[in-house]
């Protein structure tokens, strides 16, 4: 075999300390599928006397960031220290300087990765990132390589394992969200800042990632619109499962006349889709193409081995094209040529309808519900059905849950509707609005 082709590893949090287990430890059968044996040469750290996971080989542990990046023995930067900066600013030096690039890091590759992708294509280096979306599921590799001849008009992803677990644990054990958030961060499976879990921000970096894939053109964050979970409580999961329903955080994307609708939101879908059954940690992606017809692909969207197998996947592959000398460019692994891919047309929002689970906090007092479904029927939203839950106890002051879902009806119809409503007299504070997402 040829020399070694030498790794520099920026983190060894959760997903650092599961791919140098991997290298350490699968380094024969690594070297057999990439042709080369691989050396991890360095890993930077923040904290060099931080208790971890992994013994590493004297002397390679290192807090020298700037050292580490122009290192020129090192072949291939891999980036695990997540967040913006310094991540940003290391992957382009690192570029400048000639390395390759493997990154887990969706916040970047969503917000600045064209900048990073055409800085790769003029230096001949590859910018690789499997891990960036659907931990251990091999998507990226599946877009690029096992779909081209398709035309993808949507894909419905779950794609941030936190919330699905928290969604999850709090359906069937009756949690609480912020207990079972520690949950996740224990396991390591949350962000470094956990509000991106909650509010939307994680799974919208990785659906434009995956929409740039699928729809082959640089697709950015702001094009995203994006919900959290933070606002569904325990009794909106129990509603749905008596509606027929499962609340999912869902990232779509969908190809329509008026343009790409993309967009990340809780939502309810019918209890036998096999969405419905992705439970915990695990991730799914629910991709049409019109050569392939439906596929869904599912596994552990979090934690430490199964990203660190994607990042592996990702190190071996690049260490194979170096090995072989073949030309590297940022279009390799994003499976198509920067040139020439303009940008999206995004759907307007006053183009989208959809099916709403509507929960208002209102006194239990005649005419309410009148008062409510008239403002409802004033602004062209019809009512499917209505579930009032208990009677206020100590008068008609105190509040009840009423529940309401409606036929599909434009979003932006019903979200002024809603605001309407909450600024009666007699409803209190904010309500909680899910879509009803329709799935065959
Ligand atoms: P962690 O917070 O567990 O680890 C981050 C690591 O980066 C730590 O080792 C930290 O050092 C190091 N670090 C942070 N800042 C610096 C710096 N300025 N200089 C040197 N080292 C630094 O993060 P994760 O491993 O969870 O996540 C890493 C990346 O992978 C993120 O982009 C994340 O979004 C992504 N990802 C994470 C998944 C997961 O399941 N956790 C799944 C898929 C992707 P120290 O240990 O000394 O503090
Ligand atoms: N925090 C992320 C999640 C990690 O929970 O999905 C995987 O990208």
């Amino acid at each position: 075999m040829s020399r070694s082709v030498k790794i520099g590893m920026a983190g060894l949090g959760t997903v650092g300390s599961g791919l140098a287990k991997i290298l350490l430890e699968k380094g024969g059968i690594l070297a057999e599928r990439a042709g080369v044996p691989l050396e991890l040469k360095r890993v930077c750290v923040r904290n060099p006397d931080a208790p971890r996971q992994i013994q590493l080989p004297p002397g390679i542990l290192t807090t020298d960031l700037e050292g580490l990046v122009s290192d020129p023995d090192i072949d291939i930067f891999v980036e695990l220290i997540g967040g913006l900066e310094p991540a940003r600013s290391c992957i382009i030096k690192a570029i400048e300087g000639g390395k390759h690039v493997v990154t887990a890091n969706k916040a970047v590759l969503a917000t600045c990765g064209w900048e990073i992708f055409r800085l790769a294509d003029q230096k001949g280096c590859c910018v690789a990132f499997e891990a960036s979306v659907a931990g251990g599921i091999p998507v990226i590799e599946v877009f690029r390589e096992g779909l081209p001849a398709n035309r993808i008009s949507r894909m419905i992803g779950i794609l941030n394992g936190t919330s699905n677990y928290i969604l999850s644990e709090m359906s069937s054990r009756g949690e609480e969200l912020d207990t079972v958030l520690k949950k996740a961060q224990e396991k390591g499976y949350a962000e470094a800042d956990p509000t991106y879990d909650i509010d939307g921000t994680d799974a919208a970096h990785k659906l434009a990632v995956l929409a740039s894939l699928a729809f082959q053109a640089p697709v950015e964050m702001d094009a995203v619109s994006k919900e959290g979970i933070e606002a569904v409580e325990r009794f909106d999961l129990e509603m749905a499962a008596e509606l027929g329903f499962v609340v999912k955080l869902l990232a779509v994307a969908s190809k329509r006349d008026e343009g790409l609708d993309l967009r990340v939101h809780p939502a309810m879908i019918p209890a036998g889709h096999l969405l419905a059954r992705v439970s915990g940690v695990y991730n799914a992606i629910y991709v049409t193409g019109d050569a392939v017809g439906e596929i869904l692909l599912h596994g552990l969207g979090a934690g430490q081995m199964p990203t660190g197998s994607a990042v592996a996947a990702d190190v071996v592959a690049l260490a194979r094209r170096i090995a072989s000398g073949c030309r590297c460019s940022a279009s390799m692994f994003l499976g198509f040529g920067l040139d020439g891919n303009g940008t999206v047309e995004i759907c307007p929002r006053e183009a989208l309808e959809s099916r709403f689970y509507i929960r208002f906090n209102a006194q239990d007092r005649p005419g309410v519900l009148a008062a409510i479904s008239g403002i409802l029927g004033s602004n062209g939203i019809s009512i499917e059905s209505v579930v009032q839950r208990g009677r206020a106890v100590g008068g008609g002051r105190a509040s009840v849950p009423i529940v309401m879902l409606t036929h599909a009806a434009p979003v932006i119809a019903v979200e002024k509707a809603v605001e309407e409503i909450e600024a009666l007299e007699v409803v209190a504070g904010k309500s909680v609005m899910i879509r009803v997402e329709e799935l065959e």
